[in-house]
Order: structure tokens, then C-alpha cells, then sequence
């Protein structure tokens, strides 16, 4: 079984994004700029931003955090929204989720300009990448897209299984395997029966939230099976996939924690250089 390394792999990418920062500082005279936007004290938001601060600093982006307590007005942060969007040495903005009840997460996504949306969440980026357009990719299901590439590079015509329907995670990841032409299942919680339809697939991503839920005997030899969960339980953190039973049959998994998760924080600067070109022509 191939343990699919997220860390190692990120890494990687944050060698060659460095680089590529250094090229666009040499021809630009600029280095492309991140703002995030963090909303109140929800301990896992403040790690991840904490994260997503440090490894765009390291790749030598300009980056910024801009916090508010979680009682601010909506107003407050359309209006800095605003601000941004005009501002030419912000390439990207990402309002780090989930937001306070009273603030309309919709009308926070649509207020982003669409050529500076690095989770890819407007519905104008959603429409470009769902008719193969050029387009912000939401972070996560990209890194998992890089891992699975690794793995497989051709996977025309392979079957893949998406467990989750989520904006954030299942309805891109559908969209990136369909345009690598692959056969696409996606399954939630009405499906009939997971199982049968998991072990049809050549390669699963499991995005639901419940722990452990993939199970051994659910997947088929040989499947490339990518975990997106991270559940707190008793137990400690674990993904939506069982890893050790999974383990013993697939050809590849990822682990929870050092899969997806430095992949989506290396693809979140890789989306804001993206930003940074496309700017430039
Ligand atoms: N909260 C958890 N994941 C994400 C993400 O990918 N983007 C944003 N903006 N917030 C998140």
C-alpha cells in the first residue's frame, strides 16, 4: 500500500511556488498579495489561518490577517471586502468559514471579486469550472485532485466515487475528476447503498464529516482512496475513511492528519499566484 504523503507532497509544492514567486518578483517588481479575513475565535479557524499566514509567508507571498470579533456587522466586512477588491496589491481574498449566524455567507462569497476568489466559492468561478472553463479551484478538492495525479497520472475512464455532495468539497471534486474523464458517482447521505457503490470505484474521496465511515470491505483492491475528514472522537483525530482496515486493501490512502490537509493550505497560495498572473495580462 502507498501511504499517499500530503506533507511531502505539499512541500514540494511550496519549493516550486517559492521559486515561481521569485521569477514574478524579478519580472513584476511585486510578489503576489493574500488577505484573510478571520471572523471571532473558533480555535480550529485561528489554527488554520495561523497555517495558511506561515506557509505563504514562507513561498515569500505578502500576507495579511485581518480580525474582528465575532460580534462586527456584516456591513464592516462587505465594506473591507470592498477595499480589497480595489486594491492592486491584493491578488487574493479568502474570508476564512464558518462565519457568525448574523452574517450572510452568501453575500460575503458574491462580494469578492471573482478574479481574486482563492477558494474558487463565487458562483462565477463555480460555473467556469463546471463548464471547464479557466477558474479558481476550491483548495481542498485540488490538493486532492495533485495527490490522486500523483498516483494515477491517466485516469480516463476510471470509476470514481465522491461520498458528499458539499460546495466546499464533493461538487468540485466531481467537476475536477469529470474533466480528467473519469466515470463519477456522487453519493450523500440518501444514497441506497454506500458500500455497493464504493466498492464500484477505482478511486474514492470521502467528504462527509462521519468518522470512519469507509470501511474495509467497502473499498476494492487496488482503489485509490483519498480521506478529506478530520472528526475529533475519543479516539483522537480520524478521517472518514477507516485507515487501518482500509489500509490493507487499497493500492493507495491518504493519512488524517498529513494528507489533505497541507495540500489544501499548499493550493491556497498556489490559487493566489494564479490570481497574481491572470492580473497580469
Ligand atoms: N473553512 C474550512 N475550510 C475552508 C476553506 O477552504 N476556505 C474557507 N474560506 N474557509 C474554510
Amino acid at each position: 500500500m502507498i501511504l499517499i504523503d500530503g506533507k511531502k507532497i505539499a512541500a514540494e509544492l511550496r519549493e516550486e511556488l517559492k521559486l515561481e514567486v521569485s521569477e514574478l518578483k524579478n519580472k513584476y517588481n511585486k510578489v503576489p498579495g493574500l488577505t484573510v479575513i478571520l471572523i471571532g475565535d473558533m480555535a480550529p479557524s485561528q489554527i488554520y489561518v495561523r497555517n495558511k499566514e506561515k506557509s505563504a509567508n514562507e513561498v515569500g507571498l505578502k500576507s495579511e490577517v485581518i480580525k474582528y470579533p465575532d460580534t462586527v456587522e456584516e456591513k464592516t466586512i462587505l465594506e473591507k471586502i470592498e477595499e480589497l477588491n480595489n486594491d492592486e496589491s491584493i491578488s487574493g481574498i479568502l474570508v476564512q468559514l464558518p462565519l457568525p449566524k448574523h452574517i450572510d455567507k452568501q453575500k460575503v462569497i458574491e462580494t469578492i471579486i471573482p478574479s481574486k476568489d482563492v477558494d474558487g466559492f463565487h458562483p462565477m468561478n463555480v460555473g467556469n469550472l463546471s463548464s471547464g472553463y479557466e477558474s479558481s479551484v476550491p483548495c481542498t478538492p485540488l490538493g486532492c485532485y495533485l495527490m490522486i495525479k500523483k498516483i494515477e497520472p491517466n485516469l480516463s475512464g476510471k470509476k470514481a466515487v465522491v461520498v458528499g455532495r458539499s460546495n466546499l468539497n464533493g461538487k468540485p471534486m466531481t467537476q475536477l475528476l469529470l474533466k480528467e474523464n473519469c466515470t463519477v458517482t456522487i453519493t450523500h447521505s440518501r444514497t441506497k447503498d454506500l458500500k455497493a457503490e464504493c466498492l464500484e470505484a477505482d478511486i474514492i474521496v470521502a467528504a462527509v464529516g462521519i468518522p470512519e465511515l469507509v470501511k474495509g470491505d467497502w473499498v476494492k483492491k487496488d482503489a485509490i482512496v483519498i480521506d478529506v475528514g478530520i472528526n475529533k472522537t475519543e479516539n483522537g483525530l480520524v478521517g472518514d475513511v477507516a485507515f487501518d482496515e482500509v489500509s490493507k486493501n487499497a493500492k493507495a490512502l491518504t493519512p488524517v492528519p498529513g494528507g489533505v490537509g497541507p495540500m489544501t493550505i499548499a493550493c491556497l497560495l498556489k490559487n493566489t499566484i494564479d490570481c497574481f498572473k491572470r492580473a497580469q495580462i
